[in-house]
């Protein structure tokens, strides 16, 4: 950093410097100025890709002794924690891309598959790279005998989400190796391991929760045909997957494969940051993934929808939202200020979906929700659109998942993107291990009190 005094800049601010612009008779220069008045003193910060470093604050002192200036940003508002090179989101246009592709593009052309090595590798495969791609995940869909043990320990009435969560963290005692993570090669290992693992313990979570008996995976279908196989086949020699189900789910899986720095992807890189293996990273990603603000809200939409009931309730349930007695589930975004790219797709795909298992009557409402929610004020002056979380619960109730299941199903793709940003981040030469600070606001120092002379605190 470079540090300069600048008499010229000398208290003159006797509003907060963000209340106030004013234009320097200077020549442009790719620096920020800032005057501390506590000192009386003007420090020149460069810009680094548009931003600030936040430790270049630091030399901003009182006095020697002086810790220097931190940020404060609770829920990291306005602070990139990484720089990333895989999925670019522009929240007020809408627009979602991995590795630079449209979304809209790679959910019309791609296969699931195709995309996650995208994802991770950074371009499209060959023909003969998806192959070998296609191979390598099929090798690794089996779990180990005792993990199916594993799983017969839940109770049937489980939620799926804590199975899968605690499935996968178990994978970590199955395969020790992999807390090697500085190791290449056994990382990649993993990383197959992983997407090929995902799609069983989530079948597995689901036909234990009915009681039905697992169905091993079948290395003819297609990674989403395979996992069709899993949930639905029942005593049929062969499962065959209807086309248009399965390029649906394909679709979906495509939609949910990454989204930047969202809550659980953070939770990854905070936990793979402290070289944690990536089976209990996953795990702890899918944990942060299950609350109902974020992965969780498919789930709690449908909850909504059934409590609304019908379309002719929509306006009452739309003005307990208004008066803040209840959200609306499903509509909202930390980053998108626009309609979700990704919800326009869904919208698309269950109409797909439903020439083939009729229309799942929630869909008025949930039109009815968006048609009124778009046009009034409230949603309107906060930006507040529907996310993927809206629509997507609808169409995995007419594929016939229970509402507990639809979590899992966000996981399974997910997990791709949580691995590409585990990898980028562990080869990152800037990333250390994650430790934000703190403003203390607790007590001053005071001296321990014998039990005896210790008042209860006031109710
Ligand atoms: N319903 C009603 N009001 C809302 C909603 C909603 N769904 N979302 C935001 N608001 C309001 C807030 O009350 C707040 O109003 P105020 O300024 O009058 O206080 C304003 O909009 C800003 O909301 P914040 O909560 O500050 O926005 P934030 O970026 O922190 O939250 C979030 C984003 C968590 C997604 C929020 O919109 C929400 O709770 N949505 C519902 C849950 C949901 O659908 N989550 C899935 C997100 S997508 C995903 O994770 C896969």
């Amino acid at each position: 950093m470079h540090l300069a005094q600048a008499e010229s800049l000398r208290p003159r601010y006797e509003a907060p410097l963000h209340l106030r612009k004013k234009e320097l008779n200077a020549m442009p220069k790719e620096t920020l100025s800032l005057v501390d008045n506590r000192t009386q003193t003007c420090y020149e910060l460069p810009f680094f890709k548009d931003t600030l470093r936040a430790m270049d604050l630091r030399q901003i002192k009182t006095d020697p002794q002086d810790f220097g200036l931190m940020t404060y940003d609770p829920a990291f508002m306005n602070t990139a924690s990484c720089q990333s090179a895989i999925t670019f989101i522009d929240g007020d246009q809408g627009i979602l891309r991995y590795r630079g592709y449209p979304i809209e593009q790679l959910a019309e052309k791609c296969t699931f598959l195709e995309v996650a090595y995208l994802i991770l590798f950074g371009e499209l495969p060959t023909a003969a790279q998806l192959a070998g791609w296609k191979n390598e995940i099929t090798l690794h869909t089996m779990l180990h005998e005792t993990t199916k043990k594993f799983l017969e320990g839940f109770l049937y009435g489980a939620h799926p989400m804590g199975m899968f969560i605690s499935t996968v963290a178990a994978l970590s005692t199955v395969y020790p190796e992999a807390r090697k993570v500085n190791d290449a090669e056994l990382r990649a290992l993993q990383i197959r391991r992983l997407i090929g693992k995902v799609p069983t313990i989530s079948a597995y979570t689901y036909r234990h929760s009915l009681g039905y008996p697992y169905v091993y995976p079948d290395n003819d279908l297609s990674y989403t045909e395979n996992f069709m196989n899993m949930l639905w086949k029942m005593a049929e020699p062969k499962y065959r997957p209807n086309p248009v189900l399965a390029r649906a789910l394909d679709i979906l899986f495509i939609l949910h494969a990454d989204h930047e720095q969202n809550c659980s992807t953070n939770v990854m890189r905070a936990v793979g940051s402290s070289l944690a293996d990536p089976f209990v990273c996953v795990a702890a990603a899918a944990a942060a993934l299950s609350g109902p603000l974020h992965g969780g809200a498919n789930e709690e939409v449908l909850k909504m929808l059934d409590e609304i009931g019908s379309k002719d309730k929509v306006p009452a349930y739309v003005e307990r939202v208004k008066a803040g007695q209840v959200r609306l589930m499903g509509f909202g975004h930390r980053v998108y200020k626009n309609y979700d790219p990704r919800a326009k797709i869904i919208k698309w795909a269950a109409d797909q979906v439903f020439e083939v298992t009729g229309r799942n009557p929630k869909l008025e409402i949930a039109l009815e929700l968006e048609r009124i929610a778009l046009q009034d004020d409230y949603f309107i002056k906060r930006k507040l659109y529907p996310n993927v979380d809206f629509y997507s619960g609808i169409i995995y109730q007419a594929l016939g998942f229970k509402p507990e299941m639809f979590t899992v199903l966000f996981a399974i793709p997910r997990t791709v993107g949580w691995l590409a940003q585990w990898e980028e981040m562990l080869l990152d030469p800037e990333q250390k291990i994650a430790r934000p600070r703190q403003i203390y606001t607790g007590y001053e120092l005071r001296d321990w009190l014998p039990i005896e002379k210790r008042a209860a605190p006031a109710a």
